[in-house]
């Protein structure tokens, strides 16, 4: 660890202890505890940078709410297609009205859309309710940054362009006791199109390889058996360390922690994806039945203008790889309809490759134009209503073609149980290495455990089971 990163450290820690003092006298003057919620969008990067926020907000004496009616909220949000931004302006609205009954409540926003100077500047026009606006890079300085507000009574503004450093050990409030993300590398360098993710993470960095095995040996310790490895591409892992390093390497080094039961990671890209990682997958105890595979279009016209760097034919070839190296593997996808440009032909395209690969489900979405990506000026915009159309029908088909592909019934397999179920008393949920659910009686005691379910009936998009 160098110097610099003591020192970042060593100051933050010194505001949570000050902020920690301040939450306390507060708490005498109101005559019960303050209370801080933090609400995420988005996806695991976020989840895993929230647990970052709990865990500073924790320890400056904060207790953690899931309600909004708290002292603190902050949004941490997502901007990777416009409903997502839509989604937060409304419940900042909705904050608004609670901040009306409780004046000294404080309002913050972060995360990727706190990296959008349009963002900023209408928040800062609109909405000037919300007290504190930062971005990705600096999470790690909330404590400093609501001191700041609470002390001087201004709104802080703090948005990075970059960040040289990883400040990974503040306090963290992992959500699961079982199980956890670990992030492997930040930020993104492939300027798919479409995507703003590269503009809000900035560029690649990976973590070192000793940082993350420390990382996971400690959460062992204290009883994690499955961690998730987070990247926008982890195939890309190891660019600009010392060393040999790759994204196989790394595995090979995460799968000899002793304790760990199970290795998952999110997300490779399809152009990178290398022999020796399928190699090293097929090998391994540990490392998930599963991959989550973004095709994004099944038309090489429309991977070409999205700048993904491979054609429907390399995917097809890549999923034949891997299905032969693991013929019980599961696979996952994300797809975008209405790309610019995208014809029925091109539409027909993606329609075709679900049916072709199988999937055990697929993410999908209408494509949203992100201002400031090359695709949001190109010509041919499809209209909203043939999106609409189209997405509908993808529905359908991926509703048709996926699912339970593999009819597991009759088998006895390891579940990692994940806790009980919402809907049936007395069951209990949890995940198979590829990632399917099940549901089977048990007790509560077996959450966070990995336990033997003999796969009882499929149900289409999850199995019902008996514990052996
Ligand atoms: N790094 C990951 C994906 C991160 S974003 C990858 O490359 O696979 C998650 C998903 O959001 C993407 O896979 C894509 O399907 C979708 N997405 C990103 N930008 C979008 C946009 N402008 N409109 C619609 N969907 C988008
Ligand atoms: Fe976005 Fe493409 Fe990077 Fe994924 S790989 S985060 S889709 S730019
Ligand atoms: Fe959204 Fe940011 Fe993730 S834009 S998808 S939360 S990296």
């Amino acid at each position: 660890m160098s110097k610099g990163i003591d020192n970042v450290l060593e100051i933050q820690e010194k505001y949570i202890e000050k902020l920690r003092d301040t939450v306390k006298r507060q708490s005498e003057e109101k005559g019960r505890p303050m209370t801080a919620c933090v609400v995420t969008f988005g996806c695991q990067m976020n989840e895993r940078d929230s647990e970052k926020l709990k865990g500073i907000l924790k320890a400056a004496g904060y207790e953690l709410t899931e309600s909004e009616k708290a002292d603190v909220v902050l949004y941490n949000t997502c901007t990777v297609r416009e409903n997502a931004d839509t989604r937060v302006f409304g419940r900042l609205g909705y904050l608004s009205t609670l901040k009306k009954k409780n004046e000294d409540m404080i309002i913050g926003l972060c995360g990727c859309m706190g990296q959008e100077p349009h963002i900023v500047e209408k928040l800062k026009k609109s909405y000037k309710f919300v007290d504190l606006i930062f971005g990705t890079f600096n999470v790690y300085k909330l404590a400093e940054l609501l001191y700041a507000h609470i002390t001087s009574g201004d709104s802080i503004i703090d948005v990075w362009e970059e960040s040289e450093e990883f400040v990974e050990l503040l306090p963290t409030e992992r959500k699961y006791g079982f199980k956890s993300g670990v992030n492997i590398m930040y930020g993104c360098d492939n300027f798919c199109t479409y995507c703003i993710v590269p503009y809000v993470r900035g560029r690649e960095k990976s973590r070192p390889v000793k940082d993350i095995v420390e990382e996971i040996e400690g959460l062992t310790d204290n009883g994690v058996v499955e961690v998730c490895l987070l990247g926008q591409n982890v195939n890309s892992y190891g660019k600009g360390l010392d060393g040999n390093v790759t994204f196989a390497s790394l595995l090979r080094e995460i799968e000899k922690i002793e304790g760990l039961k199970r290795i998952r990671f999110m997300t490779p890209h399809p152009k990178d994806l290398s022999d020796e990682v399928i190699d090293v997958m097929s090998k391994s105890e540990k490392i998930c039945r599963h991959i989550h595979l973004p095709a994004q279009s099944g038309s090489s016209n429309i991977l070409r203008k999205m700048n993904r760097n491979y054609t429907r034919e390399d995917y097809l070839l890549l999923v034949e790889k891997i299905k032969k190296a693991m013929p019980d593997i599961a696979i996952t996808t994300d797809l975008i309809v209405g790309f610019p440009g995208e014809t029925e032909e091109d539409f027909e395209d993606t329609l075709s490759l679900v049916k072709e690969v199988g999937y055990s489900s697929a993410f999908t979405f209408q494509y949203s134009k992100r201002t400031g990506t090359p695709a949001a000026t190109f010509d041919e915009q499809v209209p909203e209503d043939v999106i609409a159309e189209r997405f509908n029908r993808l529905l359908d088909t991926v509703k048709e073609s996926s699912g339970c592909n593999d009819n597991l019934t009759g088998r006895t397999m390891d579940v990692l149980v994940e806790g009980t179920n919402d809907k049936l008393e007395g069951y209990l949920s949890g995940r198979l290495s590829n990632n399917m659910l099940v549901h089977f009686k048990g007790d509560k005691d077996l959450i966070g455990k990995i336990t033997d379910v003999h796969i009882d009936e499929s149900k289409g998009f999850y199995y019902f089971g008996t514990i052996v």
